[in-house]
């Protein structure tokens, strides 16, 4: 009997060991910290733990904690200023010295305390959401916690996720979701793609047909275009018969930019130009090169007919669009579109003509720069920068614009080689339209590409050809989520989910602390969270070793 008992206590703490050591050596943290180091021992949480607040200013992120207990154990934490006597507590300070932390905090959870450290609202925030990943996800009276010391800080500035809102539109709660998620791998860009060809989705007050004619599209084709021998599209594409148009006031606007805001996601607008813009034209088609009319476009792929650049009341129209855009976004900058802008329409056009001879223009590239550093000098006025595709490096980038490289690398290597700031997005892998797995029948229809999940998490934004001066303006990377394809928020979902997780590793942690293999397993981990969320996350991951 004895010796069964003694079997039985050795098998138990072996097997308890192991599970213990594999959780410890693997707290699904996403992304991994900068440093880490787990202890023994647990720290339980129950009602009667104390939140403890000994610096002022950080009543948002603690309403924050609170509200998540509550929604996921029932209970909220009592807040007090003094340490208690008796009973554990959570305690919430900042260093006594500037430490110029706006992202980084300290996490040391103890058998008696957990204790964040956090000099901005952003770093505590981020401690929160590291916490939160390591919770237990069942309602239990006592809460265990491992113990953990946590020294973290972001590896790049610029943490983005964008999604394009014109081509497919996603509510305002789906939206909402979507930034739910960036906050949760500690993304602090909302790239939101609000114009194009296929559909104008922001209300601008001054001109309603934006989004009353712009808005709206007659009808959708179903799979992917096609073309006739000559470049005309194909007769045979079909199309749903369907209009389809939601766009979002400037009232959506605002809550959106304050969700994210409370999460410490600044929202970037993009307002294309002079490319992607038949929608607008649609509406009033006095600012292209021919005067229309025009139809918002009903299949995928770029229009011809862009902003007319030799009109001078183009620039007025755009630059009232952009009075009324700027103050609804508090961040630095506006993204401006830039790319794909076909020429056709230029060279044929005498006013086009007549600026490149006025302003002495080498060509319709040269137009392009012209168009876009006009726009800047405005945007610059009032108080904000530029930020545009690579394309707006031809002809001349404008002089205080920032990039964003999708065509791959080189337009990235060049702008932050002339000193302007830089975020990477190369098609390859930040595309995340593009299928994540070979077997093709079985993913819905994509655009094409291939980007899996381990080539997004072996991604590194800094390129090798810059100087250690000139990678200084490489602000970071965002991966791009185009819906061409994606008709749906479920499949959003799936095309960005896990991949997102792994870019946020990217983008965080120390290019030296960075392993798949760790990662897949901390992923495993993790992803009876996103169950608990309902997120469509692609699952192919799970049968990796
Ligand atoms: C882009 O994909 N046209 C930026
Ligand atoms: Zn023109």
């Amino acid at each position: 009997m004895k010796k069964i008992s003694l079997i039985f206590l050795v098998f138990v703490s072996v097997f308890c060991f192991g599970q213990e050591n594999v959780v410890k050596k693997n707290l699904p943290i996403i992304p991994l910290p900068k440093e880490i180091k787990i202890s023994d021992g647990v720290f339980v949480l129950t009602s009667q733990t104390k939140i403890v607040v000994m610096a002022d200013g950080f009543q948002p992120e603690i309403d924050y904690l609170n509200k998540y207990f509550k929604t996921n154990y029932d209970f909220e934490l009592s807040i007090v200023k003094i340490l208690p006597t008796d009973g554990n507590y959570i305690i919430i300070t900042r260093p006594d010295f500037e430490a110029g932390w706006k992202e980084n905090y300290d996490l040391t959870i103890n058998e008696n305390q957990i204790y964040f450290l956090a000099e901005g609202n952003a770093g505590l925030f981020y401690a929160i959401q590291t916490l939160v990943q390591i919770l237990p996800l069942e309602k239990t009276p006592e809460i265990k916690i491992p113990c953990v010391q946590i020294k973290d800080s972001p590896r790049y500035q610029w943490r983005g996720m964008h999604l394009d809102c014109s081509r497919h539109f996603f509510t305002k709660e789906e939206v909402k979701k979507y930034i739910d998620y960036l906050a949760m791998y500690k993304f602090n860009v909302f790239h939101w793609h609000l114009v194009d060809d296929q559909g104008w989705r922001i209300e601008i007050k001054k001109y309603p047909m934006l989004t009353t004619i712009g808005g709206k599209r007659k009808e959708t084709i179903i799979g992917k275009p096609t073309w006739e021998k000559d470049g005309t599209p194909s007769k045979n594409d079909k199309y749903d018969g369907k209009e389809y148009g939601e766009f979002y006031t400037q009232e959506d606007v605002k809550e959106i930019v304050a969700y994210a805001e409370s999460k410490h996601i600044t929202v970037l607008p993009e307002i294309e130009m002079p490319g992607h813009s038949l929608a607008a034209l649609a509406a009033y088609p006095e600012f292209s090169c021919t005067g229309g009319p025009f139809e918002t476009y009903t299949k995928w792929g770029v229009s011809d007919d862009v902003y007319c650049a030799g009109k001078d009341e183009t620039f007025s129209f755009l630059e009232d669009i952009l009075s009324e855009v700027m103050p609804l976004f508090p961040g630095k900058y506006i993204h401006i579109g830039g790319d794909e802008c076909l020429k056709e329409r230029w060279k044929a056009c005498p006013k086009c003509q007549k600026r490149i001879t006025d302003e002495k223009l080498k060509n319709e590239e040269g137009l392009q720069s012209y168009f876009i550093t006009r726009i800047e000098k405005y945007v610059n006025k009032n108080g904000k920068q530029i930020i545009g595709w690579d394309e707006i490096l031809e002809g001349g980038l404008a002089p205080n614009a920032a990039l964003m490289s999708w065509r791959g690398i080189k337009g990235g290597i060049d702008a932050a080689k002339q000193k302007h700031y830089v975020v990477m997005s190369p098609g390859k892998p930040c595309y995340f339209d593009h299928y994540q797995s070979k077997d093709k029948a079985k993913e819905p229809l994509a655009i094409g590409g291939f980007n899996p999940l381990d080539s997004v998490y072996a991604y590194n934004p800094t390129p090798k050809a810059l100087t250690e001066e000139e990678a200084k303006f490489i602000m970071g990377a965002q991966a791009n989520v185009w819906t061409e394809y994606i008709t749906s928020f479920k499949q959003v979902e799936y095309m960005s989910m896990p991949r997102m997780a792994a870019l946020s590793e990217v983008l965080w942690t120390p290019i030296d602390k960075k392993n798949y293999k760790d990662f897949i397993i901390r992923l495993k981990l993790h992803t009876p969270v996103l169950d608990k969320m309902g997120v469509n996350y692609a699952k192919h991951f799970k049968s990796l070793k």
